[in-house]
């Protein structure tokens, strides 16, 4: 096939014709896109035919520009009218069959929640995370020497009673179902002591599930949880004890949340303190103040610098480093944080319970 020329005007209407035809005869976009590159791309006679205008005389110049643009335009008009029919054609197209029947039936099933004392557990870790501590985890079923031994409560220790423990049978297994967060505090010692060689300090909180045998009552559980912090470097104080611990209840209470340490006593801590929350609520000014029963603190949980025996329980040099723990359980932060008034609604289950506190808390 010889090329065509730009002067052989039958040619170019010819080509044109086909141009018009190809175009008319797309029935997809795809189609469309196909012709136009086949008759107006680089390879196109009508393209090629254009190129060959540079060599001609100026009188065949005028004339085959004259021709081209007619055709071009002739295309361009075509292929620009049949594109909108085709988009026209395509967009109804998707609007059937996309469309959605908004009046079927819907699923009845509710959606599920996380549970708020999963989700105030999370909280809490993250606001350690943030500051560089660890989150670590013991088991739930743990040895008697991690739960009292190594926190050195005596063997006849009233404690041991005073806990209310459930213990594993046989009694010779030497297990029993954690009744603190504490025990973690040694096992997570134990096992960051190079830490400590390295010169970067020890600071982790955990939390979990925690067992005592009291009976499911408005305020009690015998399933509960707590979350546990251990910082153990050189030069800790009680001082920085306090500061955590303020942190800590701003985070949770807002900015002009404050703590106040009353001295007690646990067998893991010297000196040990109970740790009071200023009552967010009337901040101590309403005698009958619900939240606080009139006394403007809420305890909010045990704290104090580790014993020197719980350091040796974990192989640390107590002359060497110096550390403080803290506890508190998380139903009772929840009870009073967002107004529950009764154990047991966190306890049974019921999904209306946790969707009201959300995704977030
Ligand atoms: N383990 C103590 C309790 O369950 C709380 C506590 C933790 C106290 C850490 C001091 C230090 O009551």
């Amino acid at each position: 096939m010889t090329d065509l020329s730009p002067l052989d005007a039958a040619g170019v209407d010819a080509a044109v014709e086909a141009a018009l035809a190809a175009f008319a005869a797309a029935s997809t976009l795809d189609e469309l896109k196909e012709a136009r590159l086949a008759h107006t791309g680089d390879k196109a006679p009508l393209t090629l035919a254009n190129r060959q205008i540079g060599g001609l005389s100026p009188e065949e110049k005028a004339q085959a520009g004259k021709a081209m643009g007619a055709a071009r335009a002739a295309m361009g008009r075509a292929l620009a009218a049949r594109t909108a029919e085709l988009e026209a054609e395509r967009d109804a197209r998707v609007l059937v069959e996309e469309a959605v029947d908004v009046t079927l039936p819907t699923s009845r099933q509710q959606p599920g929640a996380r549970h708020p004392i999963e989700t105030m557990q999370e909280r809490m870790c993250d606001l350690f995370v943030s500051m560089g501590w660890e989150v670590a985890e013991g088991p739930e079923m743990e040895a008697e020497w991690f739960n009292f031994d190594a926190l050195n409560f005596d063997p006849d220790h009233p404690a041991r009673e005073m806990q209310d423990t459930f213990f594993i049978d046989p009694p010779s297994s030497g297990l029993l179902l954690r009744t603190h967060t504490s025990p973690v505090q040694v096992r997570a010692a134990l096992e960051r002591r190079d830490s400590l060689e390295g010169g970067r300090g020890i600071y982790v909180v955990c939390p979990g599930k925690t067992f005592r045998t009291d009976e499911l009552d408005a305020t009690h559980t015998p399933v509960f949880h707590q979350i546990e912090g251990l910082a153990i470097d050189k030069g800790l104080t009680m001082a920085h004890l306090k500061g955590t611990l303020d942190h800590f209840a701003r985070a949770l209470f807002g900015p002009d949340a404050i703590t106040r340490l009353r001295p007690a006593f646990f067998p893991f801590t010297e000196p040990s303190a109970e740790m009071d929350l200023r009552c967010f609520v009337c901040g101590g000014d309403d005698a009958a103040c619900r939240t606080c029963r009139g006394t403007g603190w809420i305890e909010w949980g045990g704290c104090g610098m580790t014993h020197p025996n719980v350091l040796r329980a974990a192989g640390i040099d107590p002359e060497k480093y110096t550390a403080f723990a803290f506890g508190m359980g998380i139903e009772r932060t929840l009870m009073f944080r967002h107004n529950v008034t009764d154990m047991r609604d966190m306890v049974e289950g019921d999904v209306r319970f946790s969707q009201q506190f959300g995704m977030e808390i």
